[in-house]
């Protein structure tokens, strides 16, 4: 296909959650502009309502207004925390600080995600926890008076980082953590000091919290997400021609490690009119095809593309040589086992890729992508593999391409408007 013109993604789904959960606990009324309203969001807003915040209907197109009383308030039911585990693991950080008791769940894919790396942490803070047979979820908090805590996460996770963040935040203790490999992405150290709160983040790895701030209402504007971008932008490095701009999307570098990528396996994407919102950069990106060459992507470079990394996997299959991304055994404990997944389906439209231990190796190759791909509800893969679905003569089926939804909703419009009119 040829690509054409300028599109505009939904907003950022981090930044969306953090500052839902943040007004929540706020005392007054918060204006969030361009907040991403997918299923993800509702389900923030759907357990913080619970939670004793009144949160305005999320809209498309329209401010999002969030009441808080200042804490949260004792739940009567569940929280169900839907397909979102940003929801369900800053939300246990949060609660932590509260003396009130919440059971949370989540749907089939979020139950099977561990919440050890949170509970654990939060457990030597002084959070209490009636824990099921497994890792996961259901599990009840309960939470009350916190003590400080220094930890190194096992693995780098800026859901666990923002987890014991927001707890010592909200609890007032001191909060030390340190990422094994690479930064994570760092929006919830950015509010943090926003509201006054000392985040330091040193040479040696440890970021640190010190109490002392005030999480204030306030009104902010989400930047667009450069997750949701990343398929756009993808879809025009396919394309045989023309030009595609994605304007105002956040372009934070713990979160563009697949531009970085992208340059290396020889694409052109510029940014554009940088800006600052709301204390994130932000550029419009302007993407032109490019013949792709094979890149090896490191361990600490994952914490900045970690969700990118189906994107990439199918831009590498159309690479010349074998790419490698190195320790993405994370990528097994996402909405899906996305390591599995995406060689699996890469191998059912007739591509070369493999799980090699905790490594993915995807081979480059000309041969039209053919064949049904299974997504296990992983909105990710659906839109990655919709984006491979461009290429000329490919046929490929996705079980679920609703599924895009949780992070995207429109995204199989935003993906047919982008393309030429004398390409359609
Ligand atoms: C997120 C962190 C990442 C990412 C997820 C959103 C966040 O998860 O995959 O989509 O908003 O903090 P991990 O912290 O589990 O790596």
């Amino acid at each position: 296909m040829h690509v054409d013109g300028s599109v505009r993604v939904p907003g950022d789904k981090s930044i969306t959650h953090r500052l839902l959960l943040l007004a929540a606990v706020a005392r007054g009324t918060s204006h969030l502009g361009g907040a991403l309203t997918s299923l993800d969001a509702r389900s923030s807003a759907r357990v913080l309502r619970q939670l004793g915040a009144e949160v305005s209907p999320l809209a498309a197109g329209r401010v999002v207004r969030v009441t808080g009383a200042g804490r949260f308030r004792q739940p009567s039911g569940t929280l169900h925390c839907g397909n979102s585990g940003t929801t369900a693991r800053l939300l246990l950080g949060m609660l932590a600080a509260h003396r009130l008791h919440a059971r949370l769940t989540g749907d089939r894919s979020l139950r099977r995600r561990p919440m050890r790396r949170v509970t654990a942490p939060l457990g030597l803070m002084g959070a209490r926890f009636d824990l099921g047979p497994g890792d996961g979820l259901p599990l009840t908090i309960h939470g009350g008076r916190l003590r400080p805590l220094r930890h190194e996460l096992p693995v780098s996770s800026a859901q666990v980082k923002s987890a014991l963040l927001l707890a010592g935040a909200l609890g007032g203790v001191e909060v030390a953590v340190r990422e094994p490999d690479g930064r994570s992405r760092d929006h919830t150290e950015r509010l943090l000091r926003w509201f006054g709160f000392g985040v330091t983040d040193g040479p040696d790895g440890w970021i640190h919290l010190a109490p002392g701030g005030r999480i204030a209402p306030f009104d902010l504007q989400v930047p667009g997400d450069p997750s949701s971008a990343a398929f756009l932008v993808g879809a025009a490095v396919l394309a045989e021609g023309g030009e595609l701009r994605v304007t105002g999307v956040g372009v934070n570098p713990t979160r563009t490690g697949f531009l970085r990528v992208l340059a290396r396996m020889g694409a052109r994407v510029a940014l554009e009119e940088a800006r600052d919102e709301g204390g994130e950069p932000v550029a419009d990106l302007r993407c032109t095809p490019a013949s792709l060459r094979a890149t090896t992507v490191d361990a600490g470079e994952i914490p900045s593309l970690i969700d990118e990394i189906p994107l990439l996997a199918v831009l590498a299959a159309r690479a010349r040589g074998t790419t490698t991304f190195h320790d993405v055994g994370e990528l097994r404990v996402k909405e899906s086992d996305r390591l599995s997944l995406i060689a699996e389906n890469l191998r059912a439209v007739g591509l070369r890729a493999e799980a090699r231990g905790d490594d993915l190796v995807v081979e480059g190759s000309e041969a039209v992508p053919r064949g049904r791909v299974r997504t296990a509800g992983d909105h990710r893969l659906a839109m990655a593999f919709a984006v491979l679905g461009t290429v000329p003569g490919a046929a490929i089926r996705v079980d679920d391409p609703r599924c895009a939804d949780v992070s995207f909703p429109g995204f199989a419009d935003a993906l047919r408007a982008i393309r030429a009119r004398r390409s359609r």
